[in-house]
């Protein structure tokens, strides 16, 4: 008997490649604000703890702009959230539910993280040191993300569910031991450190940011985005080397998942070369930040490709195809639809715009 719940019998309104296509530029977008949470408040929250003006500056260029990226986190969640409930629904529901009690925990984790985000900036901005509440912020932060991560890796056993359900019914276990969740987990932290890295080299361009700031954050953004890429390899070896050789085989064969874990090595080995660059020279030209937030992006979105391509060849393996599905396209609303999202990103295209332009006020604190 199948493991998965019965497929839906209403049929998909637009074609699998369509949703899927969505699904993985959203996640990608998703992730950017993700690693960006993370790795600033870590960055932010170090700085203040080792104090000083310089630090202090440097620390609140950061912690202003993180209630920002949290409302980018959450935004950005919910559209990859809705796709990979469409796609992988009979998955994704089924770990959801046996995880309940955490995945509801999200909620107020994530409440309570926003709001020590807000207070931890007022601090910031008045000069003081309230590494405390950033620490915080970061351990309440890490925590949804192990939640996320345990939740993506449990809806790819189905293997576990039917054991789970049987030992509890309350959701508030765990699953059983897997060997990727850590390394999985971590790869995530340590794309916080790469993108911290990369946003202090962006930072670095921001006039309204006092000069010696600037250079400040130019050079310790580019040693540590190549920290971070260095660590992130070494997760991303554990990620691989703990799969089943199957799951390996079927990436391996696969042409396009090739292509993005490629794209994926090379993206994050011009960041370490453009990170060595920015430690020695602490460009503040605005195009050096912009390069920088180029090569996020994409690093990102291979990352979200090759993801994507590791859930489906384990998936398949234990009998759920994600291409099978009855679709009855809806054209009319397929074209409103990307209409609407094309605007919309036009819309926020030009919000950031205006933002940029701006007369910079300067963000002195100490
Ligand atoms: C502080 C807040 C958050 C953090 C730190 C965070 C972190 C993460 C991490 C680490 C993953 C990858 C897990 C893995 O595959 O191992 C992830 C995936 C995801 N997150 Fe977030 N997240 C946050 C908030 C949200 C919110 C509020 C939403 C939705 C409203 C959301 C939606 C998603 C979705 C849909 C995925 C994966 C979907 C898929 O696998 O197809 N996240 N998140």
């Amino acid at each position: 008997m199948s493991p998965f719940p019965n497929v839906d019998p209403i049929p998909l309104p637009a074609p699998v490649w369509l949703f899927k296509a969505l699904h993985v530029v959203t996640l990608a977008l998703h992730f950017c604000a993700v690693e960006l949470l993370l790795g600033g408040l870590l960055v932010a929250t170090w700085l203040s703890l080792r104090g000083g003006p310089l630090r202090l500056n440097a620390a609140s260029s950061l912690a202003r702009r993180l209630p920002i990226v949290m409302t980018y986190v959450i935004n950005l969640g919910v559209p990859p959230l809705l796709f990979a409930q469409v796609l992988y629904g009979r998955a994704l529901y089924t770990s959801s539910v046996l995880i309940g009690a955490w995945w509801f925990a999200v909620i107020p984790l994530l409440m309570a993280c926003y709001w020590l985000i807000y207070r931890f900036n007022a601090a910031t901005e008045r000069g003081r040191s309230a590494w405390w509440l950033g620490a915080l912020a970061w351990l309440i932060a890490g925590a949804i993300a192990r939640i996320y991560s345990t939740n993506m890796t449990l809806m790819i056993r189905p293997e576990v569910w039917q054991g789970m359900y049987a030992a509890s019914a309350l959701g508030a276990q765990f699953p059983p031991h897997d060997p990727t969740l850590a390394p999985r987990w971590l790869f995530m932290l340590s794309g916080g450190l790469v993108f911290a890295g990369l946003w202090m080299v962006w930072l670095a361009g921001r006039k309204q940011i006092e000069a010696d700031v600037r250079g400040f954050l130019s050079s310790r953004g580019g040693w540590l985005a190549l920290a971070g890429v260095g660590a992130q390899l070494a997760a991303a070896h554990f990620v691989f080397h703990n799969q089943p050789e199957n799951v390996r085989a079927g990436l391996a064969a696969n042409a396009f998942y090739l292509f993005a874990g490629f794209g994926w090595f090379g993206a994050a080995a011009l960041i370490a070369l453009t990170g060595a660059w920015a430690g020695l020279k602490k460009p503040t030209a605005p195009a050096a930040g912009w390069l920088a937030a180029a090569l996020g992006l994409v690093a990102a979105l291979s990352f979200a490709t090759f993801r994507d391509g590791l859930r489906d060849v384990t998936l398949l393996a234990k009998g759920y195809d994600v291409w099978q599905r009855t679709v009855v396209t809806n054209w009319g609303v397929v074209v409103l639809f990307l209409g609407l999202f094309v605007a919309g990103l036009v819309t926020l295209g030009w919000l950031i715009s205006v933002m940029l332009r701006a007369k910079p006020v300067s963000e002195k604190v100490a």
